[in-house]
């Protein structure tokens, strides 16, 4: 997709791991100038080497689980680029525990306040902003375990399928003031986040290649195009909704 993102501002959290970083580069390829967010600053430091996009990328250290961090992400982004267009709301951290009834309530709150209330307070705090400038685009990460679950992955699945509740409830109360907010559902990329799942649980990526009917897992790339996509004045209609680029893995 060759759609153009020249004059837009873009933030991505989650900006210094596999699917931010790579999403970062393209929105910066396509013209944007992005805002690169992440707990980590190394991680994130190395995404803007990578990007290679000079004055036009930023890092800002920011915690998504965090209002004061995420506030101050926001006012900064509008301070140094003017407005707050696109919005990738994708920090996540991932879960491997035991059966439900052994995930102490610590294991489960954990996850979910990253992964849930994090995309949550996000949009508290993006949605003024693009209200305020007239619109914007919100794009969050779910994931298939947004709409499926597979076994140990409780707290994960139930964080997932609250970003999809999020995702809906946003659209419907914003759409019609200019604020597009949609989710997108990654099959199985390969990423540090995938890394880790194999090493403390060998075997785990094999098994999940045989979900994927295209035969392959994924890659940043096919889901920083899509995100780039809705980013995008041409997905203009696009709200509210679920995109699955997940080599089919909904399918079966
Ligand atoms: N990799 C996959 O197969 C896959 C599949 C479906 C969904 N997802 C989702 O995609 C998103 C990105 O995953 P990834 O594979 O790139 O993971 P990753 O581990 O490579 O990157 C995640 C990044 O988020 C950052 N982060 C963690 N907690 C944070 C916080 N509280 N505030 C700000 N940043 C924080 C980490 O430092 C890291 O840089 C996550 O939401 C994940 O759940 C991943």
């Amino acid at each position: 997709m060759t759609e153009s993102l020249a004059g837009k501002v873009a933030i991505v959290t989650g900006g210094g791991g596999g699917i931010g970083r790579e999403t970062a580069r393209v929105l910066a390829e396509k013209g944007a100038r992005v805002v690169v967010a992440d707990l980590s600053e190394e991680a994130g430091r190395e995404t803007l080497e990578v990007m290679g996009a000079g004055d036009d990328a930023i890092f800002v250290r920011a915690n998504v689980a965090d209002l004061d961090s995420m506030t101050a992400l926001v006012r900064t982004t509008v301070d140094r680029f003017g407005s707050l267009d696109i919005a990738h709301n994708n920090a996540g951290i991932e879960f491997s525990g035991p059966d439900l009834a052994d995930v102490t309530v610590e294991q489960f709150n954990k996850i979910i306040t990253v992964n849930l209330t994090g995309v949550f307070i996000s949009m508290k705090v993006e949605i003024p902003q693009m209200l305020a400038q007239g619109g914007g685009s919100i794009i969050n990460t779910a994931s298939s375990l947004g709409q499926a679950a597979i076994a140990h992955q409780s707290a994960y699945v139930t964080s997932k399928h609250g970003v999809i509740g999020l995702t809906r409830a946003a659209a419907v109360e914003y759409s019609d003031r200019g604020v597009r907010v949609n989710a997108i559902l990654p099959g199985v990329i390969q990423t540090p986040m995938i890394d880790a799942l194999e090493e403390t649980h060998p075997g785990f990526k094999d098994a999940l290649l045989a979900k994927h009917p295209i035969g392959r897992l994924g890659a940043p790339r096919d889901i920083a195009e899509a995100v780039a996509w809705l980013g995008s004045d041409a997905a203009s209609f696009a709200t509210g909704a679920l995109f699955n680029i997940d080599g089919g893995y909904l399918a079966i």
